[in-house]
């Protein structure tokens, strides 16, 4: 394998988020390009998870829901990440899944629109968007679901004055597209309907300015960019305009305005918390605080130039050094118009990305053909990516990918 060139080494020799990576635990000799579907372990997460266990279950037990703020958490985490993704305080909530908040926040934006009977939303959308659409469409007869990619080419000609609700990925998760989440949330309330950003694959890469640009609702995840571990908790996000009419169908007793009265009618809290269920992961959560300190001190706009840096060499390097294999670029060639994901095609992709990660190099496959690769610029370097590029050279110029056992998949791909 060829080593890094000095002008490789000099850019991260000058790179400003070249500490950052100490905040991480990574596996010695391990180039982790998958951190936009489970990011690494935080270094602070270790004894954070111990002290979490040790003092407040072990030790204070029931009491911990009062004296250690195990109940506020949802809101406490969420006042935590708003600034991540451009929101106030008490417009987010860390809680359940980005599967059941999407179900609560569509409810909600649909609720806000009596008068109109269309969602619109990406047949390419990450699978969870459109069957839990469904499952909405399901309980809410007359609604009428357009798709991009079925129904019409852009979002922009399916949005019209029948538009109730805009569910739209910031980032393509198999491409890693990047949408103008400025102008399609005001191409959405021109045509009078409400949006409901997917922000699964851009928290935590990027600047995301839900406030300034008006966003109605959000949904996110915190295992990816955001580091907080397998299973962490999802996040949502409701502009504060819309918290006196927050209306969702998982009217569980967090969500209750008294939920110590334990009244057998229901009425909805105040607020955000109008979007709660019930009982949340606190010990996931208590690992998401101190994941979050990763991000103490580091600038969104100065991650976002490193990430298309990193993803621009990646393209280039691939082009040059793995040229004539046949790998086809997937992902948006303006780093501008990406995220912090880079994809490839390949008839064979499962089986080269199989030889990579032997190889140690950690990206990832979707089906049908695509090779994605992550570049969270907190933990990844400019010799890394050269050095994931030689390792894909050699896999491609040895056929190693030809290796019989690739030809099995496990459950998770
Ligand atoms: C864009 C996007 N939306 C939603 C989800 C699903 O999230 P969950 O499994 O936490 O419900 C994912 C998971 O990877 C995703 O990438």
């Amino acid at each position: 394998m060829v080593p890094p060139p000095p002008e490789i080494l000099a850019r991260d020799a000058a790179d400003p988020l070249a500490a950052v990576r100490e905040r991480f635990h990574l596996p010695d000799g391990l180039i982790y390009l998958d951190g936009n579907s489970l990011g690494p372990a935080p270094v602070a997460v270790f004894s954070e998870l111990q002290r979490a266990i040790a003092d407040e279950w072990a030790v204070d037990l029931i009491a911990s829901w009062n004296t250690a703020g195990w109940f506020a958490l949802p809101r406490t985490l969420g006042a935590r990440l708003a600034p991540l993704i451009g929101a106030g305080d008490d417009e987010v909530l860390v809680c359940d899944t980005v599967s059941i908040n999407l179900y609560k926040c569509l409810h909600a934006a649909l609720a806000l629109q009596p008068d109109r009977h269309v969602l619109v939303a990406e047949q390419a959308g990450f699978p969870t968007d459109l069957y839990i659409a469904s499952g909405v469409a399901a309980a809410r007869p007359g609604l009428v679901t357009r798709l991009q990619g079925r129904d019409g080419e852009t979002l922009e000609e399916l949005i019209d004055g029948d538009t109730a609700v805009v569910l739209v990925n910031q980032v393509d998760y198999r491409t890693g597209a990047l949408r103008d989440m400025a102008a399609l949330t005001e191409c959405a309330h021109a045509a009078g309907a409400v949006i409901l950003w997917d922000l699964c694959h851009s928290a935590g890469i990027m600047p995301i300015a839900l406030s300034d640009c008006s966003a109605d609702f959000a949904v996110g995840c915190t295992y990816k960019y955001l580091n907080g571990g397998p299973g962490a908790p999802g996040f949502l996000y409701a502009a504060r305009a819309h918290h006196g009419d927050l209306v969702q169908p998982l009217t569980g007793w967090w969500s209750h305005a008294e939920p110590f009265a334990f009244a057998s009618g229901y009425t909805p809290a105040a607020g955000i918390a109008a979007m709660l269920t019930g009982t949340q992961p606190i010990l996931s959560m208590r690992a998401l605080v101190a994941a979050l300190d990763a991000f103490e001190g580091v600038d969104l706009a100065v991650v976002r130039q490193k990430s298309m840096a990193l993803t621009d060499l990646f393209v280039a390097l691939v082009e040059e050094r793995c040229a004539g294999h046949g790998l086809k670029l997937a992902a948006p060639r303006d780093a501008e118009q990406r995220g912090s994901q880079v994809s490839f095609r390949h008839a064979k992709g499962y089986a080269i990305v199989r030889a990579m990660i032997d190889r140690g190099v950690v990206g990832d496959f979707r089906a049908p053909d695509i090779l994605r690769f992550g570049f969270a610029p907190l933990y990844i370097g400019f010799a890394d990516v050269w050095n994931a590029v030689e390792v894909m050279r050699k896999v491609m110029e040895t056929g190693a990918w030809e290796t019989p056992a690739y030809a099995n998949r496990p459950a998770v791909t």
